[in-house]
């Protein structure tokens, strides 16, 4: 049965037409789609009115934006971006609900590389699978990742119990071929439901850690957690809201068709990234620039 409820999303003034329903932030009745899937009432019909997926389009690069520019030029747009005003926002002006700042942080920090996280549960009996985009490699000697779990230890994400329970980990970069799977992770299933079921995708196993790498992944790092810290709300002081889990890169995955002789090159063309966007929107890296690093 289809269920429908309203969600009320302020409006931005500056947002561009061209972009999804969510970002445009529009009051959209929601529905439940007949799987698991909470969409707006018209995405389907927005949906099916756009070009289907380039499956050929290849990694292309162009020259950058001004190939003359030397020392001192500063920006390339001939002083454009000089006449724009910025708005000052304090993220705990009155009024603002935190939602606002998650809506902007998500839009505005972009692309975001997305660590699909697979977890063990401590005595073993059960696999977790799920997306975070709060993530990134931090170091390469030791190889040092981060990743930002919304909430808080006493209330864990099923991903954050394992990783403080077990201590250890696999993050898989979600590639092209999987990003509808990966983003079926995503779903709050209760702790020990998995979501590798769910998704259809498959595990392989690790040589350091008990959790599974993702078969489908091109690269997949497993490793241990060596800090956890958990952050207090500023909105609602003694409320712990945030968790930052650092991992160490133990043994690295690489599919054997997407790394180069020497194993020290992955090549974009076989990794095709997934990015996050802000919202529901995801971004592929087809089309590229060079520019030399100064000496
Ligand atoms: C693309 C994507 C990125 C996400 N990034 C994060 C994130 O960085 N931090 C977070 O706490 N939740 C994030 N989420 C939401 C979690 O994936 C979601 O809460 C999930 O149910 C957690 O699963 P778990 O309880 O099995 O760990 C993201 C969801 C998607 C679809």
């Amino acid at each position: 049965m289809v269920k429908s409820l309203t969600v009320n999303l302020s409006r931005s003034q500056r947002i561009p037409e061209n972009l999804g329903p969510y970002q445009q932030g529009i009051r959209r009745p929601f529905s439940h789609s007949r799987n698991m899937f909470r969409i707006a009432q018209d995405f389907e019909k927005i949906q099916a009115s756009r070009p289907e997926f380039n499956h050929d389009a290849q990694v292309t690069y162009t020259k950058p934006p001004n190939p003359e520019w030397k020392q001192g030029d500063g920006a390339n747009d001939g002083g454009e971006s000089l006449k724009k005003n910025h708005l000052e926002i304090d993220p705990y002006e009155k009024g603002r609900p935190s939602s606002s700042n998650y809506k902007l942080l998500i839009s505005g920090i972009v692309p975001r590389p997305i660590a699909l996280i697979s977890t063990r549960s401590k005595d073993g009996k059960t696999t977790n699978l799920a997306p975070f985009s709060y993530s990134q490699v931090i170091n390469h000697d030791p190889p040092l990742f981060v990743v930002g779990l919304v909430g808080s230890l006493e209330k864990a994400k099923d991903t954050l119990r394992n990783l403080h329970e077990t201590g250890e980990g696999v993050i898989n970069i979600i590639s092209e071929h999987f990003v509808e799977a990966a983003n079926a992770t995503s779903i709050n299933a209760p702790y020990g439901i998995s979501e590798w079921e769910i998704s259809g995708l498959h595990q392989a196993p690790c040589s350091t850690v008990q959790a599974a790498r993702v078969k489908e992944s091109i690269l997949s790092i497993e490793g241990k957690v060596v800090e956890l810290k958990e952050f207090e709300s500023r909105a609602s002081p003694g409320k712990k809201t945030g968790v930052l889990v650092t991992i160490e890169g133990t043994r690295f995955w690489v599919r054997e068709d997407a790394i180069n002789e020497d194993r020290s090159i992955v090549d974009l063309e076989v990794l095709r990234p997934i990015g996050r966007l802000g919202g529901i929107t995801y971004g592929r890296t087809t089309e590229v620039l060079e520019l030399p690093r100064p000496f």
